[in-house]
């Protein structure tokens, strides 16, 4: 199979470059290299064409798809903090950028994997987070929530145009962490606590710590993500793709802390000290996993503990 992955270069487009090639299938990479690196894809990079460029190109966007069977379509601004402090680029990339892929796979009847995100169910109380739930949001005057309406956006442009023939299967992930994080922590908390639990410098917990996320390792994400684009059942449908085992900002802390053996303390600091005023959080934030495990056979398997040391080692390896 020939594939097209936009941002590939990135910390989950590049470990999915990885899965693609060691399946044997030819990868096209377009990536503005903008958050991932060449260095991610050193593995993989003699068995790929790596192409620097944005997916706002609509004409190179058109040449890649229509050279290529199946695209994964991962470019993004991704993470609040990259959308708080530049909301329009961000607005810009997440909807036209995604606009001109997924109106290119349209073009070129070529099918379409379109990642989004948990971000999607915004400040829902309800849990599980189910694909059919509804969506709830804060204003627009608070910019997170920009990511999570670009995102939406995008699904409903793919969901559109399924209707009038489009292949296309989205996947919405739940708080993936592995190797190749970005080191810089941005909107991973799952960086930012190693960095600072390795350099003995104080954890920083935004709010009281008590908020919950369920952490998907990155293979699992992987995982769930080539189901859904391979199998057929998956086609038209949207999913979650994540852990739902739920663990608390301060037991996260804890973990990392154990884990490293460092001697860090823990430090709170408000989300307007990180974020500026008027910043909103979810408290909460659990896949439904039903549907990606009765559809596609998929559960991420992979547990806290196994998927954080097997980061702690590449962080080792990489960063000392
Ligand atoms: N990491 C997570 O837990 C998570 C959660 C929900 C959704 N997602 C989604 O998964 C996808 C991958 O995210 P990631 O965590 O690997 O982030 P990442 O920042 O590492 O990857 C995004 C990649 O897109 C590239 N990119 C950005 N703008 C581009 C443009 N205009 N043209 C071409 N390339 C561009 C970046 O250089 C980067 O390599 C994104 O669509 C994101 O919204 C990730």
């Amino acid at each position: 199979m020939r594939t097209l992955v936009t941002g590939g270069a990135g910390y989950i487009g590049s470990h999915l470059v990885d899965r693609l090639v060691r399946m044997g299938h030819e990868v096209v990479v377009l990536d503005d290299l903008s958050t991932g690196s060449l260095s991610n894809l050193s593995d993989a990079m003699a068995a790929i064409r790596f192409v620097e460029g944005t997916i706002l190109d609509a004409e190179r966007v058109n040449s890649l798809v229509s050279e290529v069977d199946v695209v994964f379509h991962l470019a993004a601004a991704v993470g609040v903090g990259h959308i708080i402090e530049k909301p329009l680029s961000s607005l810009v990339t997440n909807t036209k950028g995604a606009e001109n892929v997924i109106e290119s796979c349209v073009h070129f009847d070529k099918k379409l994997l379109l990642a989004s995100t948990s971000e999607i169910y915004g400040k829902t109380t309800t849990m599980p987070m189910s694909e059919d739930d509804d969506r709830v949001l804060g204003s627009t005057t608070i910019a997170r929530w920009g990511y999570s309406t670009a995102k939406a956006i995008d699904e409903h442009l793919a969901l559109a145009y399924a209707r009038q023939g489009l292949r296309m299967s989205i996947v919405r992930y739940f708080n993936s962490f592995g190797p190749r994080l970005d080191p810089r922590g941005y909107g991973s908390v799952v960086a930012n606590l190693l960095r600072q639990a390795l350099n003995n410098e104080p954890l920083t917990i935004h709010g009281d710590g008590t908020q919950t996320r369920c952490f998907t390792y990155v293979d699992d994400t992987v995982e769930g993500t080539l189901r859904a684009a391979l199998d057929d059942r998956g086609e038209g449908n949207v999913f979650n793709i994540g852990n739902d085992h739920e663990t608390t900002i301060n037991e996260l802390a804890q973990r990392i802390i154990s884990l490293t053996g460092s001697t860090s303390p823990i430090q709170r600091v408000s989300y307007e000290e990180r974020y500026g005023m008027g910043f909103e959080d979810t408290k909460r934030r659990v896949p439904d996993v039903r549907r990606a495990a009765q559809r596609l056979g998929f559960v991420a398997s992979t547990s806290l503990d196994d998927g954080l040391t097997r980061t702690l080692q590449w962080w080792r390896a990489t960063h000392t």
